[in-house]
């Protein structure tokens, strides 16, 4: 299969509506990372989204809608707190769990009976929805394990000759997925964080509750709410190693680390850190918290260029943004955490 990439433009976006409708796969951009599109209605087309990501099948798409009215077909029921969350947060990055209508195949879902819908504020998503009068499901646009993609290059080097068209609406401003918020249960509960804070969450909805798995690994065997969690997520090919404590000692902790690294190593690190590393190879995530999670999946992305077999990462406060940093950064270090 060919694999054409191309600027967004009005002309992109008619070829990538007529590719959906013909039930084939579009890459196309979020807000939080790209995605990779098919058209939810349509079962086929959406078994090739698992086929192109050698995604598991016990893991369930998001659908992405452009128009509130467009989450009536799709979900059996909102209710009061649901419309307060998407009232304050859509369009922008928060995925909504609801009961699944029976217009939506079972395969979106992976067989659960919910369904996970958000509306995307990037203008080129709502562009392309829009355009193709669908629900578009779309997972990361990136195989399986690997980092998701926040650049249209990065989803090229993914999936070149899996994917007939992805378009190219530049770099992805949030670079973390979409906080993920269960509304099936009496409390509802964020399954996976992400763009908006649990407190900017808390903040309407104060008893909201957060899954143990967000911030700890899933036991084997164990039930999980959001099947997600229980892969190895978000991973470059070098490992990845969290160290935690007080800032100093973390610092004496990493150098003396790398310096008995028997293999190339690096240290990610926010801008502020970076001259406690005199001399060593390290990567700047960026000022804040926010700078650092838009920076992470690139970053991740740098090590498995520059040839890094280990990254040291510092362990940041898991407020606010930090809270998706530091999900996103545990799963890729499979939960290999150093206390210094
Ligand atoms: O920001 C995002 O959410 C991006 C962009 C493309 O919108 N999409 C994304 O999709 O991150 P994906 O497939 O990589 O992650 C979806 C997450 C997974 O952890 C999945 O298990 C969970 O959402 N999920 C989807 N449907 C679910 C459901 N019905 N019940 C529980 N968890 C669900
Ligand atoms: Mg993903």
């Amino acid at each position: 299969m060919q694999t054409e990439l191309v600027k967004a433009s009005a002309a992109a976006m008619d070829r990538a509506a007529r590719l959906l409708a013909g039930g084939e796969l579009v890459a196309f951009p979020t807000e939080t990372v790209y995605g990779l599109g098919a058209n939810a209605l349509d079962e086929a087309a959406v078994r090739k989204i698992f086929e192109a990501k050698g995604r598991p099948a016990d893991n369930p798409l998001i659908v992405h809608i452009a128009e509130r009215n467009a989450l009536e077909p799709l979900a059996a029921s909102v209710d009061a707190s649901a419309a307060k969350l998407m009232d304050a947060f859509w369009p922008g990055p928060l995925t909504l769990i609801f009961r699944r209508a029976d217009s939506v195949p079972a395969i979106v879902s992976a067989g659960l009976p919910t369904v996970a819908v958000r509306i995307p504020s990037h203008p080129d998503a709502l562009a392309l929805i829009r355009r193709a009068g669908l629900p578009i499901a779309a997972p990361s646009a990136n195989p399986s394990g690997r980092p998701s993609p926040t650049t249209a290059q990065h989803v090229y080097e993914d999936l070149v000759g899996r994917v007939p068209l992805i378009i190219d609406g530049g770099p992805c401003l949030v670079g973390v997925e979409s906080t993920v918020v269960d509304m099936t249960s009496d409390t509802p509960a964020v399954l996976r964080p992400g763009g908006v804070t649990v407190e900017a969450l808390r903040a309407l909805l104060p008893d909201i509750a957060v899954d143990p798995a967000v911030l700890a690994p899933v036991r084997e065997g164990a039930p999980t709410p959001s099947p997600g969690m229980k892969h190895r997520h978000y991973a470059p090919r070098a490992r990845i190693i969290v160290v935690e404590g007080a800032p100093d000692r973390v610092a004496e902790t990493v150098r003396m680390l790398y310096a008995r690294a028997d293999a190339p190593a690096a240290i990610l690190c926010a801008t502020g850190r970076v001259p406690c590393y005199p001399g060593l190879k390290t990567v700047d995530l960026g000022a804040d918290a926010a700078e650092m999670a838009a920076n992470l999946f690139s970053a991740f992305r740098m090590l498995d260029e520059r040839g890094i077999a280990v990254a040291f990462a510092e362990s940041t406060d898991s407020s606010g943004i930090g809270l998706a940093l530091m999900n996103r950064l545990l799963r890729a270090a499979d939960f290999e955490v150093v206390r210094a």
